[in-house]
């Protein structure tokens, strides 16, 4: 299977939607843009073997900003002929880039690390731009995305084997971590700096090679950390960025045998693809997909607690995150009062530009986002739910949808099986622990959960017993570079950030000393 095949269901492909105009738009924006332009880390070609290049056939796509619709520049249309540059070059840079120290590597990522840093205003502004959340969101971004680089900069050095005491006296047994080599990483736009650096920081560290495919919606940010790895002394071809026809840069990773792994985050749908594409060249696979993530407030919880936790959790980057509560919970006890509650914090929430000071809420990051967000509410009420806040897109425009609570959500409507990614929260009710449980069980999705509760036992049992990667316990914010992140069942397979981020791209190999009493 390619992944050609997929175009229609993946994330990652949207980028050919167009995105509506809106003619007044704020001259704010059109100024950050413009001096955002004149920076010399605002990149708008492909990056292959440390060169800036155009499409080969000097094709171009639009790169818009999805909070008023404006082209912010273009940038090349690649294809498989640039790939498979990219894949020579990131193939020749492995074989030094492998035979440095860890200490070496790790000076590196430290000055990228720096960089990113010393450039948070402007790469949190291109988050902005062209993405679509809160600066003070995209901000936050950055001090995550650079907190993988810095993380794995210093884990390098903590790439251990073993020595395996022998069964046999003659022979000496040990376990070698080596680098598995090229890896191709495709990544979403929902997260344009922190799901790259969170792939390519443990790669890097390990002494593999990379080759990205950013999304098309939000490459200016890959591009910017790009030309900061290059600045950071990076090596030329150890960091590669190739964007465009996503179809057919998938299926050039996907057949080359250089590359020896595939990093992906994005939908269920595209991760499938890939996991069968890799099986031609057997190639490991690390995928992120997405979630349907069960938020449960039980009776005893903190009301305080658990609304700030379900706000968090939900309403993070306007709901387009794999980890963002997709259903919330809640125990007949307190379900009332919590609903109250929640729509009362709801409705405090501002949407609007993410450049305008105090706006909580960006827009969706297209058309097609905002008519899913529709179709799922429309399939909720006419089974029955009611909507209690929002529900509608905002009077703003484009892509603007006002925050919404729904009640009375059931688990056969589509907000309850699939994941709405868009800023409507569904309340759903009952009544014992158990019936908690099974709820929040009843999908193939199994990346993050979250419960609120007083009851230390319950805090176990019911984490124990929930079939997902990541729970948050009275907390709604649970990412973290030193934590594992990654989900079980269809949320997909592999873990990123922490000590276990590097085993994902890393071989063991096993070395057996033989004759050892020779003289
Ligand atoms: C994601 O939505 O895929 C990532 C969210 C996170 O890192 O918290």
């Amino acid at each position: 299977m390619r992944f050609q095949q997929i175009a229609a269901a993946s994330k990652i492909l949207s980028s050919h939607l167009p995105r509506m105009r809106r003619p007044n738009a704020s001259r704010q924006v059109s100024s950050v843009a413009s001096a955002l332009k004149n920076s010399p880390i605002f990149r708008t070609m492909g990056l292959i073997g440390g060169k800036w290049v155009e499409a080969y056939d000097h094709h171009t796509l639009q790169v818009n900003n999805p909070a008023n619709g404006e082209l912010i520049t273009e940038i090349p249309f690649m294809g498989t002929l640039e790939t498979n540059d990219a894949i020579s070059a990131a193939s020749e840079a492995f074989k030094s880039w492998s035979k440095l120290t860890a200490a070496e590597r790790s000076k590196y990522l430290r000055n990228w690390y720096d960089l990113i840093m010393a450039h948070k205003e402007e790469l949190g502004q291109i988050i902005t731009l062209e993405q679509g959340k809160p600066l003070k969101e995209a901000l936050g971004e950055v001090n995550y995305g650079a907190s993988f680089i810095e993380f794995f900069a210093e884990e390098a050095k903590r790439v251990y084997g073993d020595i395996i005491p022998t069964p046999l006296g003659d022979r000496r047994l040990f376990v070698l971590k080596q680098p598995v080599g090229v890896v191709g990483a495709v990544t979403p736009w929902n997260f344009p700096l922190a799901m790259i650096t969170r792939k390519v920081g443990p790669a890097l560290a390990c002494g593999c090679t990379v080759v990205v495919k950013p999304s098309e919606l939000t490459p200016l940010t890959a591009l910017a950390a790009a030309e900061l790895a290059l600045q950071a002394g990076i090596p030329p071809g150890v960091l590669n960025v190739v964007m465009g026809n996503a179809p057919k840069i998938g299926d050039a990773l996907l057949a080359s045998p250089q590359v020896r792994k595939i990093t992906f985050t994005g939908s269920t749908a595209v991760g499938k693809k890939l996991m069968a594409g890799a099986a031609d060249t057997v190639k490991r696979v690390s995928l992120e997909l997405g979630g349907n993530a069960p938020c449960i407030v039980f009776d005893d919880a903190d009301l305080d607690v658990a609304v700030k936790g379900a706000l968090a959790a939900k309403f993070r980057n306007s709901g387009q995150t794999c980890v963002c509560a997709n259903r919330i919970i809640v125990q007949e006890g307190i379900y009332e009062k919590f609903a109250e509650a929640f729509s009362k914090a709801v409705q405090n929430l501002q949407v609007g530009d993410g450049f305008t000071e105090g706006v909580t809420q960006g827009p969706l990051i297209n058309e097609s986002a905002v008519q899913k967000v529709e179709s799922f509410l429309q399939d909720a009420m006419s089974k029955g739910a009611k909507v209690i806040l929002g529900g509608k897109r905002h009077s703003l425009g484009m892509t603007f949808y006002e925050p919404t609570i729904v009640t009375g959500v059931k688990c056969d409507m589509l907000l309850a099986s699939e994941e709405v990614f868009g800023p409507v929260a569904p309340l759903l009710r009952f009544k014992t622990e158990e019936e908690a449980i099974q709820i929040a069980n009843n999908t193939k999705a199994g990346l993050a959960a979250y419960l609120f509760t007083k009851n230390v036992q319950r805090t176990w049992r019911v984490s124990e017993a929930l079939e997902y990667g990541l729970v948050g316990v009275n907390e709604g914010i649970i990412s973290t570079e030193v934590a594992p992140f990654g989900g079980i069942k269809q949320s997909g397979l592999g873990r990123e950030g922490s000590k276990y981020g590097l085993d994902e791209y890393l071989e063991v190999k096993y070395v057996c000393l033989g004759d050892m009493n020779r003289t």
